[in-house]
């Protein structure tokens, strides 16, 4: 094998003597727990290049050469990753397979064109006179341009200057629109993606960038436009600032995750460091995998408002599917965690988290302060909200638990719920017919729909269960989102005429229960199909070992699918699917 395993590279870097290695090139001095050197890189006389052990990392204050020991041997020596790599790995002592016959990624071209781009973008944030409005901004957001530059910020000029610059670098423009740098225009002519934005590079697990957050500076939209899913950026698989909070997490055995790329920034640099946020989608499954993976237990630090705590919930629950003990904390009204840590410092948000409670228990508060427990309609309607967050409790303990504090908190007995917990248990998720069966309407996207407009506890079950990116005819996504946020009166034409079609249409005597079973199992259907596709889109980029675990796992969601979902009607591929 040729690639080396993730893991195998974490443990060499964690074993690595940076200072040591590092030290062989350079005479460092230390102050406090860093050391300090004159630059290798670009060979300055002051000691302008730090190392920083408790990060694994050095960087330059002059030519901000930065990065990890491999990027280091990388830089200095002129090794690729793989060799830097081996050579650590020997010094010590940990065994890498031997290189198999295959040749380098093909997707390297890809990396070494979004790192090109990531240095030239921090150099304008730096340096360029259009970015004055950039640095302007950060100084708004009270953050330092000493301190956002190590991470790696960086600026999207407005005009053609990234395109000469890369062209300059000798990068071809179709690596730059494969890597979601360039965007074709309508004429066929080609543009920088992000024009007059502020960027933060997002890393992959091995501190690769791969992609870019690009606030707008000033009013706009969208607020953040992200690179595109592209062979080396998936979105719903990595996390804002993983590859440094993953040290930190397995330090603090515990993940923060918040909403935004400033919510992160403002945490690290208050030196709570193990936070991640999702890039700017819902938690996926595969997120919450990956934080399962570096830490046992997970704090939700969103915002307070509805919208925060659905994304919280619903995050929650998928964190639970994982194992993971989850636990919410709950920021003053109108604070997010950015201007929390501005006024207060880490000592407010330290408390925050402190106090932050159960999820099971804070949506038990949360249904308790609506007065969902005064009643026995009442109690039935919290239990609903309820029971999705006991069923995706995967560990058994929590699950135990779980039942008897609901059982408690809406007085039934627990033998009772238990039975109730069981009943629509996943291993018991009722199998979708084909769309068209007399007990769901037209479509799923539609059945959802007429549930939400028959008011709660149907609206909050939906919007519990389905994301509203994942309705797919538009005018239904509109009146979906609308109806989730009590907007109805924004409607465009076409989307208040679907909506009144809906309400005329009502539930037509179908049975609400098993209409919502029906749909949403129907829709969990459409997100493994969709995983197949994307598996598709990516197997032709692949290294043929990657291809081969690809196609493992292709066979793997297929087979759930079928298994789960047998009535389930597969559509035909976008594309033919690509054969390695
Ligand atoms: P928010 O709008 O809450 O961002 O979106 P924020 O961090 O508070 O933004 P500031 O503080 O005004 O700059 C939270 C996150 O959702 C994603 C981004 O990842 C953002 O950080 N997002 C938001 C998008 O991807 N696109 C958008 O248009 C808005
Ligand atoms: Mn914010």
């Amino acid at each position: 094998m040729s690639l080396i395993p993730d893991d195998v590279i974490e443990q060499v870097r964690e074993a690595a003597d940076l200072v040591g290695i590092i030290g062989e090139h350079v005479e460092l001095k230390r102050t406090g727990s860093d050391y300090r050197a004159a630059c290798p890189f670009h060979g300055g006389a002051h000691r302008n290049f730090a190392v920083i052990p408790r990060k694994g990392m050095f960087y330059c204050f002059v030519c901000h050469a930065g990065g990890d020991v491999f990027t280091f041997l990388m830089k200095k020596l002129g090794m690729d990753y793989p060799s830097a790599v081996r050579e650590v790995a020997r010094r010590v002592g940990i065994a890498i397979p031997e290189r198999g016959p295959t040749g380098p990624d093909p997707r390297e071209p890809l990396y070494s064109a979004v790192a090109a781009a990531a240095d030239w973008f921090a150099h304008q944030l730096r340096d360029s006179p259009e970015a004055q409005i950039a640095r302007d901004y950060l100084k708004t957001r009270r953050l330092d341009l000493d301190t956002v530059l190590p991470l790696g910020l960086g600026y999207a000029p407005k005009g053609k200057a990234f395109l000469e610059a890369m062209k300059v670098l000798g990068v071809r423009d179709e690596v730059l629109l494969e890597a979601g740098l360039l965007a074709k225009r309508e004429d066929g002519t080609l543009a920088p993606r992000s024009r007059g934005r502020l960027l933060f590079p997002i890393h992959d697990l091995r501190g690769r960038v791969v992609g870019f957050g690009g606030r707008i500076l000033g009013e706009g939209e969208p607020k953040y436009l992200n690179s595109p899913d592209t062979p080396i950026f998936h979105k719903g698989q990595l996390l804002y600032n993983l590859h440094v909070a993953k040290h930190a997490m397995r330090k603090a055995e515990r993940a923060i995750l918040v909403e935004g790329y400033f919510d992160v920034l403002r945490l690290s640099l208050a030196g709570i460091e193990e936070v991640g946020a999702p890039l700017g989608t819902g938690l996926t499954p595969d997120q919450a995998q990956l934080v399962k993976r570096h830490a046992p237990q997970v704090i939700l630090l969103y915002d307070s408002d509805e919208a925060g705590l659905r994304a919280t919930f619903r995050a929650g629950d998928e964190l639970l599917r994982e194992g993971l003990r989850v636990s919410v904390a709950t920021l003053p009204g109108g604070e997010d965690p950015d201007t929390l840590v501005q006024k207060g410092g880490a000592a407010a948000l330290e408390q925050i988290l402190e106090d932050a409670v159960d999820v099971l228990e804070r949506k038990i508060q949360i249904l308790d302060r609506k007065g969902f427990f005064g009643t026995l309609p009442g109690r039935r309607r919290a239990l609903d909200r309820l029971l999705p967050t006991i069923r995706a409790a995967k560990d058994p303990i929590t699950r135990e638990l779980y039942i008897s504090r609901a059982a408690e908190a809406a007085g039934v007995r627990k033998d009772v719920l238990e039975r109730e917990v069981g009943a629509r248990g996943p291993s018991t998720v009722l199998h979708p017919p084909p769309p068209s069966s007399p007990v769901l309407p037209a479509s799923a996207e539609k059945a959802l729909l007429l549930l939400m407009l028959e008011g709660e506890p149907w609206k909050s079950r939906v919007t519990d269960a389905v994301d509203p990116e994942e309705v797919e005819f538009a005018p239904y996504r509109a009146v979906f989102e609308s109806v989730a946020d009590d907007a109805v009166l924004a409607l465009d034409d076409t989307s208040a005429r679907a909506y009144e079609l809906l309400k005329a249409e009502g539930l037509g005597g179908r049975d609400p229960n098993e209409m919502y079973e029906l749909a949403v199992s129907w829709m969990e259907a459409r997100r493994l199909e969709r995983h197949l596709e994307q598996l598709d889109d990516q197997l032709p980029f692949e290294s043929p070992e990657r291809q081969v675990s690809l196609i493992a796992e292709k066979r793997r969601v297929f087979d759930e699918l079928r298994k789960r979902y047998p009535r389930y009607k597969i559509a035909k591929r976008r594309r033919g699917a690509p054969g390695p």
